[in-house]
Formats: structure tokens, C-alpha cells, sequence
């Protein structure tokens, strides 16, 4: 007998399978991961797919490495086959938040729309910190926002606010800017959404049927991951209270530039890969993830860098694949990261 995704959807919460763990990760029992009861009462979505960039760290000098990454990044989005419906850049395209540094990612990030891509884009601490934002928004618009697409309900969200920890130390701009940019920062505090995101959000899904597929963008993972690092977000307990009422959330994240998934509740939280550099993994023993990416090459400027694919079906279930150009990613995740 052949057992489809959908039977094994029922058979696993039929068994009573809710409690996730990351090792789950494997053809079959990656449905486990993304098991809801009701995914024949979703909401008709139509498939598409979409791709994720990130964490391009541009200097301002020319010719940077990183720039090269990135470029070789957007032109893979651009011969993709069937074309993204869109791009979603995920924070930390600058390195110090520099114009120049934001001018020339804004100049590569344009290449998609020449190729008829369209893409959205959320900060990161290092596009952030020079200016507290002022020319990144000026170039690109709210650091927030939604959209809803063939079926699905999109959300992006600022993820990488601190409390003032500057003006009572006498900093300067730049000085914040290099003291947020470490990874860490012991005077930096914890990051988060804030009070007036958080009512945006509770405005923004409030009319939303529970059926509604969610996708949710963040730089910091909506999880606490490592806190040391800020691979988290302070308030994510009360975003994810919020999406409490969805079914099902996709939520991808960046900054922590390696390979890294989990699931909380109703949520399936992702980590994308960077187009600069990989990121260590903690070095504390972590129940997550149980599958890693292999170590890059030092040498290789393509090594432990990369982006991501997803492909959403019509029942919202999908598939989050890592891509990259050296040999990253180990072979249970080659396929993808099912969602
Ligand atoms: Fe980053
Ligand atoms: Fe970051």
C-alpha cells in the first residue's frame, strides 16, 4: 500500500506524534515535523515558489568577495526554472551600514527587478546601527510589512530593535554601528520586534481565518537559539502568541548563517543560509539540529555560503531547499527541509 504525505499527516497526529525533534528531519519523518490535523480544510493556495536571500555583509570597497557571492546568488535566482514569483532578502545587506554599502546592494538586488523578479526586503542589525535605519528605509521603504500571494498571507518584520544603549555611554554613530556589528555584543542588549510592531501584527492578522497559510520573515529567529548571539528575538514569545492561531507558520529567519530548523507549536522556523560567511554553530551542546551543514573550506570564498529555494503546495505544504555551490549541505538535506 502506498501511504501518501496527507495519510501520514493523519496517521502521525492520529498517534498522537506532536512532540518534534530535530533529528526527525528525513523523508518521512520530515512530515512529522509539519504534521496539522486539518490540512484538507486549508485555505486553497496555488503553488509557486519562492527564494530566499540574506546576510550579503556588502563593504564599500569594490570588488569586494561578497559581492561576488551575492551577484552569483541573484544570478541563479534569475536562471531559476519556473522563475520565482518573488525574492525575499533577509537582513544584513550592509556590513556597517554604510550608503555606499546600501547603494551597491540596492544596485545588485535591482538586477532581479530588470529580470522581471520582484523582491521584499527586511533590515538587519548591520544595515541598521550607522543611522538607526534612515537611509535603509529611504532606499527601501518600511522595515515592515504584508502581503498576501496566490493563497498565502506574508509578513516581514523588524526584528533587530534594542533598547537605547548608546546615548548614556556618550557614542558615537559609528561606534554603535562596530559594537552592534560583533556578534557579541555584551552592551547591546537583547533584540527584538518592539510594542508597535507587536500591535501591527495583532492589527495585521486579526481578520484572518486560522486556515490562513502564514509565512513569516524575521532576521533573528523567532526561537531562542542562542541568546548570546542574539540568534533570537526578545519578544518572539509574544509574535508567536499572536500566530497562535494559525494552523500552520512557516517562519524563516537569517543572521545565523548556517543551516539550522525547528519547529514550536505551529511553527516550523527555518534558518537561511548567507551569501558571506558561515557562522559556527553554538558552542554549547544544543538539542538543534541534530544535522548540521559540514565545515567550510576556508579557502573557497563559495564554501559555507549559499541561499534557499521554497516551494509552497497547494495544501501549504512545501519544501525549503539550501543551495549552494560547494559540498555545505549533508545528504539528508539535500532534498530539502520539508514544510
Ligand atoms: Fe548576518
Ligand atoms: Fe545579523
Amino acid at each position: 500500500m502506498k501511504i501518501s504525505r496527507r495519510d501520514l499527516l493523519k496517521i502521525s497526529t492520529t498517534a498522537g506524534l506532536t512532540a518534534f525533534t530535530a533529528s526527525a528531519i528525513s523523508p518521512l519523518l520530515g512530515v512529522v515535523n509539519v504534521g496539522y490535523a486539518h490540512s484538507h480544510n486549508k485555505r486553497e493556495v496555488i503553488p509557486f515558489n519562492f527564494a530566499v536571500i540574506g546576510d550579503a555583509h556588502l563593504y564599500e570597497m569594490p570588488n569586494h568577495r561578497f559581492d561576488k557571492t551575492l551577484e552569483r546568488a541573484i544570478n541563479d535566482v534569475i536562471k531559476m526554472n519556473p522563475k520565482p514569483d518573488f525574492v525575499i532578502f533577509i537582513g544584513d545587506l550592509a556590513n556597517f551600514g554604510k550608503r555606499e554599502e546600501l547603494l551597491k546592494g540596492k544596485k545588485i538586488l535591482d538586477k532581479l527587478k530588470k529580470a522581471k523578479i520582484d523582491y521584499k526586503i527586511i533590515p538587519g542589525e548591520h544595515d541598521w546601527y550607522l543611522d538607526l535605519g534612515e537611509f535603509w528605509k529611504s532606499l527601501f521603504g518600511p522595515p515592515y510589512w504584508s502581503f498576501n500571494h496566490k493563497g498565502v498571507h506574508f509578513i516581514g518584520m523588524n526584528s533587530i530593535l534594542v533598547d537605547d544603549f548608546w546615548t548614556v555611554r556618550d557614542m558615537s554613530p559609528w561606534e554603535r554601528m562596530l559594537a552592534i556589528a560583533e556578534l557579541e555584543c555584551d552592551i547591546c542588549g537583547l533584540w527584538g520586534v518592539g510594542e508597535k510592531q507587536l500591535q501591527w501584527l495583532e492589527n495585521d492578522v486579526k481578520n484572518l481565518s486560522p486556515d490562513t497559510p502564514i509565512v513569516i520573515f524575521t532576521h533573528s529567529p523567532l526561537w531562542n537559539y542562542y541568546p548570546r548571539w542574539n540568534f533570537q528575538t526578545k519578544d518572539a514569545d509574544e509574535v508567536r502568541k499572536i500566530l497562535s492561531k494559525f494552523e500552520k507558520v512557516i517562519a524563516i529567519h537569517g543572521h545565523v548563517h548556517q543551516v539550522v530548523y525547528n519547529r514550536t507549536d505551529n511553527i516550523v522556523h527555518i534558518g537561511n543560509l548567507a551569501t558571506s560567511w558561515p557562522w559556527p554553530y553554538p558552542p554549547v551542546e544544543l538539542p538543534y539540529p541534530k544535522i548540521v551543514m559540514h565545515r567550510a573550506d576556508p579557502g573557497d570564498i563559495y564554501d559555507g555560503v549559499g541561499f534557499a529555494t521554497t516551494y509552497i503546495d497547494d495544501s501549504f505544504l512545501g519544501n525549503f531547499k539550501y543551495v549552494e555551490w560547494a559540498d555545505l549541505i549533508p545528504k539528508e538535506l539535500k532534498n530539502g527541509i520539508p514544510l
